[in-house]
């Protein structure tokens, strides 16, 4: 007998506005990643179909944000020759199975999805009408499910905020095992409770859409400025007013970024012993500090096209290879 195969695991990222990912998506997800690629047979796919669903009218924007993903994911420390890192649309299998498990797929789940019901709202407040809620975007879950079961994993590491959309595609599998006969390992979510939870300059979560983020591409005059505008104790206006390290963006990040040396960073800012301003200034020289080499990672990749294009491919032709072996047993039970 072989070694036991170790286990699949399937993670997804949508290539949004640039593609250009945050500290945010580094700490709410790709951080996790990189631990879980030595111990995983792991696929890493950026998920451009799914980003028609809402950016159907800009589609050329979709290809160069998903490059962007790319070479954040490879300069963070996802390593392509460990894990696989690739464009859902490389690997036609997941629009053929897409569409067979959409056969099977009753229209009330989806329609249940909180986040279905979330875009629907906000594209209807926007007065976009009901022409732009496409079936693509209802069907989101289904091509979610698709993407995780073609490659029969195991285990799909997400946040919170997927726990509807991974429990549809159990109920997928579930569903297609009792119909055909049993194909799909009924995929559990590697939800990651240490996590950092970032906080944005203003501080919300930190978010695309909030407008709050600092990007891994931020050249540091950009970080420099962006911290020196941060939300810190909003009671603390002089130096020697206590701080609240707790509320304040700015120590927050820097337990982050520094975790040894911020404890007494924030027993002086408690103290009133130090002000926001070196708090801000020590941070600027932390994040950049952090920063550099990923930058320089991320433009050589950039800069080099032939060599990210030889990389995506290589990955989805690993991707494919599993993907195949997938929809031959799919087909063998459906008759096909
Ligand atoms: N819906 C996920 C998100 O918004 C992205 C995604 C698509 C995904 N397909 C996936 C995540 C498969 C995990 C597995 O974050």
């Amino acid at each position: 007998m072989s070694a036991p195969a170790r286990k699949r695991l399937l993670s997804g990222m949508q290539p949004t506005g640039t593609g250009a990912l945050h500290l945010g998506n580094l700490e709410g997800a790709l951080r996790n990643w990189i631990r879980l690629q030595n111990d995983y047979e792991m696929y890493c796919c950026i998920v451009d179909w799914h980003a028609l669903t809402t950016r159907f009218h800009e589609a050329r924007a979709i290809a160069p944000a998903s490059r962007q993903v790319a070479a954040d994911y490879i300069a963070s420390g996802l390593d392509p020759e460990r894990c696989a890192i690739f464009l859902q649309s490389h690997v036609k299998e997941h629009a053929e199975l897409h569409l067979l498990l959409s056969m099977i797929t009753p229209l009330g789940w989806l329609e249940r999805v909180p986040t279905f019901k979330e875009k629907r709202e906000l594209m209807e407040a926007r007065g976009e009408g009901d022409e732009t809620v496409s079936y693509g975007l209802l069907g989101y879950p289904c091509l979610q499910a698709a993407d995780i079961l073609v490659y029969r994993a195991h285990l799909v590491p997400v946040g919170r905020d997927q726990a509807a959309h991974l429990e549809i595609t159990r109920e997928i599998a579930r569903r297609f095992n009792r119909l055909y006969g049993e194909v799909f390992p009924v995929p559990e979510a590697l939800i990651d409770e240490q996590t950092a939870i970032v906080p944005g300059v203003d501080g919300r979560k930190m978010s695309k859409s909030y407008d709050n983020a600092i990007y891994l591409c931020d050249p540091p005059d950009v970080v420099a400025e962006k911290v020196r505008n941060a939300f810190t104790t909003p009671t603390k206006i002089r130096k020697t007013d206590p701080g609240v390290p707790e509320n304040c963006v700015v120590c927050q990040l820097r337990r982050i970024y520094d975790p040894e040396g911020y404890r007494i960073s924030w027993e002086e800012d408690r103290a009133g012993a130090r002000g926001c301003l070196q708090n801000k200034k020590e941070l600027i020289d932390i994040l950049n500090a952090f920063l550099d080499p990923i930058r320089r990672r991320r433009e050589e990749l950039l800069a080099d096209p032939a060599e990210l294009d030889r990389i995506l491919l290589h990955g989805a032709e690993r991707a494919r290879a599993a993907a195949a072996e997938t929809m031959q047993q799919v087909r063998a039970a459906m008759g096909f």
